[in-house]
């Protein structure tokens, strides 16, 4: 695995690649690495000839109370994963290669950035599709790989690709989850046991949502209603920021069941934030449409 540092050099070696016909994956990444991370490099590796990661904690994305000093940096433990997964390129650029003096560009995308997540954590997403946006010119792989976790993360980036003529395929991997059905997130390491025992509040919840919807009977309001039952009986949260059924593309709350239903939960535990979600299909005569 070639390690590098400097974003010319990895154009240069992606180009090479490219010009050999070989296709390039791309997997961006904020380190810390789990499962989840690994499991995109092997949907990466099944689908192209090379596949380079990036690992960049990226300070745009963060707010000023946020937890961008602490978030969990272990750089040489990933760079031992990632070799062993077999990637080809790891990039691992200095914050001041991505952001020199006298950077001035944002990239938003509007609407869709300031819903669920967005509403709460503002200038999150323009950080995440700026930097993206930098990796994806840098790398320019012909795929790029993202968690079903960070769903809206995923819309967005997708909105931008599409807006911008973007000639990258996104390819959206499953959550991977933990035996306990724990969506795996780096920010589980932020969590005390009590509080980790208490993250399966997010899964049960999703999963009664689903299960009710199935069963049919249920509206949107009182499937939302129910989440927020499960998520209140649970002590340890501190705060649920969102819970409901939406829209999965403009990311809108529903009031009428459609052929595919956004279940989606961001919340405190102690000091941690976690979000998950479930996808849930109908069949035509569930949904309202
Ligand atoms: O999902 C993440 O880890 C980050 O938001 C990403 C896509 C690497 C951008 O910093």
């Amino acid at each position: 695995m070639e390690n590098i540092r400097i974003p010319r050099i990895v154009r240069e070696t992606s180009r090479a690649h490219r010009l050999k016909g070989r296709s390039v994956g791309f997997v961006p990444t904020m380190g810390s690495l789990h499962q989840g991370h690994l499991s995109l490099v092997r949907y990466a590796k099944s689908e192209n000839d090379v596949v380079v990661v990036s690992i960049f904690v990226n300070p745009a994305q963060f707010g000023p109370n946020e937890d961008f000093a602490k978030y969990p940096r272990d750089t040489e433990r990933d760079l031992a994963l990632l070799e062993k997964a077999g990637v080809d390129v790891a990039f691992l650029p200095q914050a001041d290669a991505i952001y020199p003096d006298g950077f001035l560009t944002e990239i938003r995308i509007n609407d869709i950035s300031d819903k669920l997540c967005g509403a709460f954590r503002p200038g999150h997403f323009s950080g995440v599709s700026t930097v993206v946006n930098k990796l994806f010119n840098i790398v320019r792989p012909d795929r790029a790989y993202f968690g079903q976790k960070d769903y809206q993360q995923a819309v967005v980036i997708r909105k931008m690709a599409e807006d911008l003529n973007m000639d990258i395929e996104l390819v959206v991997c499953p959550t991977l989850r933990e035996k306990d059905g724990v969506a795996m997130s780096s920010r589980n390491a932020y969590l005390d046991k009590a509080e980790r025992a208490a993250a399966t509040v997010l899964f049960r919840a999703l999963t009664e949502a689903a299960s009710a919807i199935r069963q049919g009977g249920t509206t949107p309001l009182s499937v939302t209603k129910m989440m927020h039952e499960v998520l209140a009986a649970e002590p340890l949260v501190t705060e649920v920021q969102y819970a409901g059924v939406y829209d999965i593309r403009t990311l809108d709350a529903l009031t009428e069941f459609q052929r595919a239903n956004l279940l989606a939960i961001a919340l405190k535990l102690g000091t941690a934030r976690l979000i998950d979600n479930m996808l849930i299909e109908l069949q035509t005569e569930q949904s309202g449409k």
